[in-house]
């Protein structure tokens, strides 16, 4: 397989660039012209912003399986898709070829239809990192059914929301997953949720941990059984469903600064044509290389950078079940060693947990196979950046910094590596297609470099978000209402003397946890959900290892009794109601929070606590009671 868009020297970039933002439908037409069509656009691009409404490759009839799978069995048919490393080293890996991910595409797509699913329809996914998660995605997109992966860490509480939006009326989960040394229950997690779904019609079962289980009858099936009906009727084939390039071919929801999550919409068309662009030219992808990439599916990254992006580009993708951690801290560089990884995309966070343990773990790993490294999902400190340059790296591995999130489908910010050069916490250069603007407050674009400002994106690209699900106005408000004919990012950024960007973090309610979006507003609905709590605020503060940690400024109704075991109370209620990735850091039992005479609470206040930053905090005497930042002050944790 090759690449004829592929960019190989700085030169080319900028001949690239500059034709993307002149022709932007000519520059992506000639791009999506290397992908398998079943009938050809009649427009590259009709958009506005106001609605919005984005319509990419208008007309165009494909399926992105086939451009994932079938396309490259003539010549990529033995070589391995996935190979999948298990939680345990101890177990066997497993090596899936393109020719036997095919035909367990096929497989399982002809289990979803034998269970009623057709076209159109949404099926949640909820499952451990396993082959056949890539396998149940595949599957749904195989026949045109939406899927909506659901990470395996969010509670029953979280999954009932997402189906109940959703209407999702098929579920594919396992008996348990395996994460280090814990097994997680997620078919009884689902359990629960469905109490609240009855339109739920059919669950399909998994086993992996064998982890006792309850099926209910007429509507929980077990996977293996399925698939001997499938092989028992000879049904091995099943010819790709055709799709219109602007059908969704995802939702996958994320917080944002309300309380309730967003089912960002993806489609089939532009989503492909991305998130391959995008792979083969910021890891400089090589056919042959091992593509590893940290994430989990039921995140973005794991959509685009585990499945979609490199199943496109014919790439073997390596999909890990475990935890970096366990057995030890060897075991990313115990994997990289074994299976001879070229291409290591992880996130800062896991780096920094990583950097603790010293380098003997680095160093009983031999790392020569590598020769790109990535980052992803927050701001990428100096000292983690210099760490995995010297360490893992050892000075002869670019590393990108790739920014971009959920809603924009694929990498938007980022060097490529060894064309364009890095710069340690940038994320520098935009892709081809992709026009960055800063603003500020006010809308007004700033100009020049050495800036700072509200980030802004100003012409479609193929995989922006079409829409939230269930409810475009929040669509538009959220991204294109800010600021008019702009997609605004929710982040704030830098330019620097060379252009350079460099994204300084959320300028709205919204916390980056560990490289996780979690709504300030989520966590405390979440909190105020226990019986004791009258009143909270969240807020995030700097954390060594995760990036940013929550904070959390609790009004308790009984504070006589004991505080600790209070604080353990709010956690187990904010890990039932979200899950245990929102759990705050910090729990601290105030009198009262700072608000104004209209009642509103005063954040920035509260953020400036949680960082120390006392002399910050500015004038007080506004507020409603200015005494209860004093107590705050003192009282803090
Ligand atoms: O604030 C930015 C941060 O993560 C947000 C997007 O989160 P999510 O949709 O969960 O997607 C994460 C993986 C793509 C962004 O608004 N972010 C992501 N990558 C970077 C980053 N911040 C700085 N540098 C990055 N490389």
């Amino acid at each position: 397989m090759s690449y004829p868009y592929q960019i190989r020297s700085q030169e080319e970039y900028k001949a690239a660039y500059e034709k993307s933002i002149k022709d932007p439908e000519g520059f992506w037409a000639s791009v999506a012209s290397s992908f398998l069509w079943r009938k050809r656009w009649e427009r590259v691009l009709e958009w506005n912003f106001e609605q919005p409404d984005v319509k990419w490759f208008k007309g165009a009839k494909l399926n992105i399986t086939e451009n994932c799978l079938d396309r490259h069995l003539g010549t990529l048919g033995n070589k391995p898709a996935i190979i999948w490393e298990p939680n345990d080293p101890e177990e066997h890996h497993r090596m899936i070829t393109y020719r036997d991910l095919h035909h367990k595409v096929c497989q399982f797509a002809n289990v979803l239809k034998n269970n009623g699913v057709k076209k159109g329809d949404r099926v949640c996914i909820y499952m451990g990192m396993v082959p056949e998660l890539a396998i149940a995605v595949l599957a749904c997109a195989r026949i045109g059914a939406i899927h909506s992966v659901i990470f395996g860490g969010f509670s029953a509480q979280s999954i009932a929301d997402r189906l109940k939006d959703a209407q999702a009326l098929t579920v594919i989960t396992c008996d348990g997953a395996y994460r280090g040394n814990k097994e997680i229950p997620l078919k009884s997690v689902i359990d629960d949720a469905l109490v609240q779904c009855p339109f739920v019609n059919k669950v399909i079962v998994l086993t992996r941990t064998h982890t006792p289980v309850s099926m209910l009858k007429g509507r929980d099936v077990w996977w293996d059984d399925e698939i001997r009906k499938i092989e028992t009727l000879g049904l091995n084939d099943c010819p790709a469903e055709e799709m219109d390039a602007e059908d969704p071919l995802f939702i996958l929801y994320t917080s944002g600064s309300t309380g309730k999550p967003k089912g960002v919409v993806h489609t089939c068309g532009g989503y492909m044509v991305y998130t391959t662009y995008s792979f083969v030219n910021v890891f400089q992808y090589t056919p042959g290389d091992i593509h590893f990439c940290t994430a989990d599916i039921g995140w973005i990254t794991g959509h685009s950078y585990i499945l979609y992006g490199p199943l496109g580009a014919g790439a073997t993708t390596l999909m890990f079940e475990g935890v970096p951690t366990w057995p030890d801290a060897g075991r990313f560089w115990q994997i990289v060693d074994e299976y001879k990884v070229n291409i290591l995309y992880t996130a800062p966070t896991a780096i920094r947990s990583l950097m603790g343990y010293g380098l003997g773990p680095v160093n009983a790993h031999n790392l020569g196979s590598l020769k790109v490294l990535g980052s992803v999902g927050e701001p990428i400190n100096e000292e983690a950046w210099q760490w995995l340059n010297e360490n893992i790296g050892k000075g002869k591995c670019p590393i990108v910094d790739t920014w971009w999130q959920t809603e924009t489908g694929g990498i938007m910010i980022s060097n490529m590596a060894g064309v364009t050069p890095a710069k340690p916490s940038y994320a520098t250069l935009p892709l081809p297609g992709i026009d960055p603007i800063l603003v500020d407050d006010a809308g007004k674009l700033i100009e020049g470099n050495d800036v700072s400002g509200n980030l802004c994106i100003r012409h479609p690209w193929p995989s922006i978000i079409r829409t939230t699900y269930g409810d475009h106005e929040r669509c538009r408000t959220n991204y294109f209402a800010t600021y008019p004919n702009l997609y605004f990012t929710g982040d704030g950024c830098y330019r620097d003397a060379n252009g350079n960007y460099r994204i300084t973090g959320r300028v709205d309610d919204v916390l980056n946890v560990s490289g996780h979006r979690i709504g300030t507003a989520e966590v405390e609905n979440a909190i105020n959900m226990h019986a004791g709590v009258i009143e909270s605020a969240v807020v995030g503060y700097p954390h060594d290892i995760k990036g940013q940690g929550i904070y959390a400024y609790v009004v308790f109704a009984n504070t006589h009794g004991n505080e600790n075991l209070s604080r353990q109370d709010i956690m187990q209620t904010v890990s039932r109601i979200i899950g245990p990735i929102a759990k705050p850091d910090k729990i601290q039992f105030v009198s009262g929070l700072p608000k104004t005479r209209s009642g509103k609470i005063m954040r920035r206040i509260l953020r400036k606590i949680a960082e120390n930053e006392f002399e910050a905090i500015g004038d007080t005497s506004t507020l409603l009671d200015p005494l209860v930042v004093d107590d705050i002050i003192k009282h803090k944790i």
